[in-house]
C-alpha cells in the first residue's frame, strides 16, 4: 500500500506511514511478555505484580495489528498469509511498546541554566518565583515559530520512539497567552498527523499565571475559560484539560472552575498534583472525575483512601523528583492499598528533560521498590489507561496495535530497569513499521 493507512479508534486516528505496509513473522522469541486477554484494561495492587509471559514464543503482524501468537513447539505458520518479514528474535525479550502519559515535549528551548542555579541551591519554587521556570519557557515559545517548534518535537518524539514509547501525551501550558497556547495546540494537532507513534492533546492554559496577569489571576482564569476553551473545542485542539493545582499555582477552588468548564467543553480532566505540597490536589482531580492525578510527590493517607473510593488514576513521574531531588510518591503503599499505579516521564525542560521511559522504570525499581514487573505493567497497559487507549494498545492481546518492543540479547525482563545506563532496546517496531 503506498498511500498512508488510517485507522480510526474511538477518539483518535493512528496513522501508519509507510511505502510498504509490512506483515512480520517474529519467531524464537526467549520471552514474550505483557500478555492479557481481551478487555483487561487497567492492573491494580497485586494485579501488577505478574507480568504473563510466553518463553520461546512467536508473534504474527498483520496490518500493523497483533494478529497471532504462541509458543514455538507448538506452532504451525503453513496457514500465515501475505508478504511476512520472518524476525529471529534469538535470546531478545519482546513485549508492548512503552505508553507515556505526561510529557510536556513541545518546547522551544531548554533550561540549563536554571540547572545549574538548583544546583547552586535555589528551589523550583524560588526559580519560578524570579520569573524562572515554566515563565522562562514561556517567554521562549511565544518568541518561537509554530514550524520550529513541530520540527524540534518531531526529533523528540523519533528519540523516544527509538527509546521505546509507542504512544504520548503531551500538554501545551508554555504559551500561557490565548495566541501562545493556541500555536502550542496547532502544533499538538500537527504532530497527531505526522508523528510515528499516536498523541493525545492535553490543554494546561492554567500551567502557571502569567507574569502580565500577576495581580490579576481571576482575568487569566476568566480568560482560560471564556476565550480560549470555546476556541479550543470548535477547533478540536485538545483531548484533555489540566491544571498545575499546587502551592503557588493554582488553588483546588480555581481548579474545580477550570476543570467544571472544561467538561462543558468536552475536555476530561487529567491533572498535576500534590507535586510541591499536600495542596488539595488529588481532592480537586478526583471530585472533578479526572482520568488521572500526576505527580503526588506530597501524598499522605488521606490522599490514597480518597484515591481508593474513585476511578482516578495516580500518575508517578519518578524522573521529575529524581531531577529536583525531592521525594519519590509512595509507590508501594498505594500498591498496597490496592490501587492502579502508572507511570510517565513527565518529560519538559525544567523538571525532567528526558522522556526515557526505560530510566522511569529503573527509577521506580529503585527508588519506589515496585518490582521489574510492576513497574513495566505501569509504564504499560496503565499508562495505555491514562490516555483511554489500553483497548488498542499497551499489552500482547491479538487485535491492538503491533507496537513492540525487541529488546537486545538479555538475561530476563529484570535487565530493563536493572541496566539504567545502557541502552537495551534493539529496535522499535510501530505497527506495520
Ligand atoms: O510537571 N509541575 C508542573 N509542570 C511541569 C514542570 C514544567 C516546567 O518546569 O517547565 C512538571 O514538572
Ligand atoms: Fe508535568
Amino acid at each position: 500500500m503506498d498511500a498512508d493507512e488510517k485507522h480510526d479508534h474511538s477518539n483518535c486516528s493512528i496513522f501508519i506511514r509507510s511505502n510498504v505496509v509490512m506483515n512480520f513473522l517474529f519467531k524464537n522469541i526467549k520471552s514474550l511478555a505483557g500478555i492479557r486477554s481481551e478487555g483487561t484494561e487497567l492492573l491494580r495492587g497485586n494485579e501488577l505484580k505478574e507480568l504473563p509471559s510466553i518463553e520461546d514464543a512467536w508473534l504474527h503482524v498483520s496490518a500493523g495489528k497483533i494478529a497471532a501468537f504462541g509458543s514455538m513447539s507448538k506452532a504451525d505458520f503453513t496457514s500465515l498469509r501475505g508478504n511476512n518479514e520472518v524476525v529471529d528474535c534469538t535470546n531478545r525479550i519482546m513485549l508492548p511498546c512503552f505508553c507515556d502519559s505526561h510529557t510536556h515535549l513541545v518546547f522551544a528551548d531548554w533550561r540549563q541554566e536554571e540547572f545549574v542555579h538548583k544546583i547552586q541551591g535555589l528551589s523550583y519554587e524560588e526559580i519560578a518565583a524570579r520569573g524562572g521556570g515554566i515563565l522562562n519557557s514561556a517567554r521562549k515559545l511565544n518568541a518561537t515559530s509554530e514550524e520550529n517548534l513541530l520540527q524540534q518535537a518531531l526529533q523528540r518524539i523519533e528519540t523516544i520512539k527509538n527509546q521505546g514509547t509507542g504512544a504520548v501525551e503531551i500538554k501545551s501550558g508554555y504559551g500561557l497567552s490565548y495566541d501562545g497556547e493556541l500555536k502550542m495546540l496547532r502544533v499538538i494537532k500537527k504532530l497527531k498527523a505526522l508523528s510515528p507513534i499516536p498523541v493525545k492533546a492535553s490543554f494546561l492554559g492554567a500551567h502557571a499565571i502569567p507574569a502580565e496577569y500577576k495581580d490579576r489571576r481571576n482575568e487569566y482564569i476568566k480568560m482560560l475559560i471564556d476565550e480560549l476553551m470555546p476556541t479550543i473545542a470548535a477547533d478540536n485542539l485538545a483531548d484533555y484539560c489540566d491544571v498545575f493545582c499546587d502551592k503557588g499555582f493554582f488553588s483546588p477552588e480555581e481548579t474545580d472552575q477550570i476543570l467544571q468548564a472544561g467538561w462543558k467543553h468536552g475536555l476530561k480532566p487529567k491533572i498535576h498534583a500534590n507535586q510541591l505540597a499536600i495542596s488539595g490536589g488529588v481532592q480537586a482531580g478526583i471530585r472533578n472525575n479526572a482520568i488521572s492525578v500526576d505527580h503526588l510527590e506530597s501524598v499522605g493517607d488521606e490522599e490514597i483512601e480518597a484515591l481508593k473510593n474513585s476511578t482516578t488514576i495516580p500518575t508517578l513521574l519518578p524522573s521529575a523528583a529524581f531531577f529536583l531531588r525531592m521525594q519519590y510518591p509512595p509507590a508501594r503503599k498505594m500498591i498496597e492499598a490496592n490501587l492502579p499505579v502508572t507511570l510517565a516521564t513527565d518529560f519538559n525542560p525544567g523538571s525532567s528533560p528526558s522522556g526515557r521511559m526505560s530510566f522511569v522504570i529503573s527509577l521506580a525499581c529503585i527508588q519506589m521498590k515496585m518490582t521489574p514487573e510492576e513497574a513495566i505493567n505501569a509504564a504499560t497497559l496503565n499508562g495505555a489507561h491514562a490516555m483511554e487507549w489500553s483497548d488498542v494498545m499497551g499489552s500482547i492481546t491479538v487485535g491492538k496495535q503491533a507496537n513492540l518492543i525487541l529488546t537486545k540479547p538479555i538475561n530476563s525482563i529484570s535487565n530493563i530497569p536493572y541496566s539504567f545506563g545502557s541502552d537495551v532496546i534493539e529496535k522499535v517496531f510501530i505497527g506495520s513499521r
